[in-house]
């Protein structure tokens, strides 16, 4: 897969773009784009068929396994900054060995979680995916044991997370690039389903494409699936999210905004000579209700 159709892949190097640039005056708006880009997603026509919008939803779940049958574990890098993007993960404890519960919801082969499971000896990770390879790869990985990791099979918005992981359990969920690909009339699905398993004053930690990002600008018109979603090569699916869509999915299920912001990156892939720019939105948001702890 060509730089930056998937948001972070082995081989690109991300800068951060100057705090200025970074982040609209008001934080409102995604990345202003050129008069090209405008034209561009102005020119979009043809959304695709009924039929194949049917036929990506049932087959999502496969098109991802196919995925991981073909990259297995080599196409995403390790994610070694979430603990500098989310304080969270390092400061809701009252005292150093407090153990801290997390779900890893669309957990893939395990990038996210094994950089924390690392990191932290007090965390106890639940992970899952609907993609079976994803979690096998996962069970493989030699830092997966299961006193401190249970990975399971789970599609977000169908099963029921409370047969793995009990009601009201988890400290910290993560939901790290997995809303885009769920079809939007799915995502409150997902989300009420993430928020049963949440604490009360428990909190999801979202990042995830934004508007406007470089990979939406590039998918031509046959790729369209909806409106700011579209369809890879590989039968993937992408939605790119403004931040105001993002809090009403959140209200929806019943969980309150913390920060919701657009964060602009630079995407460098010296191999390639190519440097892109991305919107991703960086978001939390907490289930109301005071925690056992305070
Ligand atoms: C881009 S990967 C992100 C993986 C991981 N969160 C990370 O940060 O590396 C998206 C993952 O979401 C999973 N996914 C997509 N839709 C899902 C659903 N409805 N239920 C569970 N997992 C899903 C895919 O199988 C894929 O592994």
């Amino acid at each position: 897969m060509a730089l930056s159709e998937k948001e972070s892949v082995a081989g690109d190097i991300e800068t951060t773009v100057s705090e200025e640039e970074a982040r609209s005056k008001d934080g409102t708006c995604p990345r202003v784009l050129s008069q090209e880009e405008l034209d561009g997603l102005r020119g979009e026509r043809a959304l695709v068929s009924d039929f194949k919008l049917m036929k990506l939803e049932k087959e999502a779940q496969k098109n991802w396994d196919l995925f991981y049958k073909r990259n297995t574990t080599n196409f995403f890098k390790d994610r070694h900054w979430t603990t500098r993007e989310f304080e969270e993960l390092k400061a809701r404890r009252e005292f150093e060995s407090q153990r801290l519960v997390l779900l890893e919801a669309g957990c893939g082969v395990g990038n996210c979680i094994f950089p924390l499971l690392e990191d932290d000896r007090h965390i106890f990770v639940y992970a899952c995916d609907f993609s079976p390879r994803a979690v096998e790869f996962v069970k493989k990985n030699p830092l997966y044991c299961p006193e401190r990791c249970s990975a399971f099979q789970c599609d977000l918005t169908s099963d029921d997370l409370r047969e793995n992981v009990p009601q009201g359990s988890v400290d910290i969920v993560t939901l790290i690039f997995v809303l885009s690909a769920v079809h939007p009339d799915k995502m409150t699905l997902a989300l009420q389903n993430i928020s049963r398993v949440l604490k009360p004053g428990g909190v999801v930690l979202f990042r995830d494409y934004g508007l406007h990002d470089h990979a939406m600008l590039r998918f031509k018109a046959g790729s369209k699936l909806g409106e700011n979603f579209y369809v890879r090569q590989d039968g993937t699916r992408s939605y790119f999210f403004s931040k105001e869509l993002l809090a009403e999915l959140f209200a929806a299920a019943g969980l309150q905004s913390v920060a919701n912001d657009y964060v602009l990156r630079e995407t460098v892939n010296k191999k390639e000579g190519l440097c892109v720019p991305r919107v991703f939105l960086q978001s939390k948001f907490t289930k109301p209700g005071q925690s056992e702890s305070s």
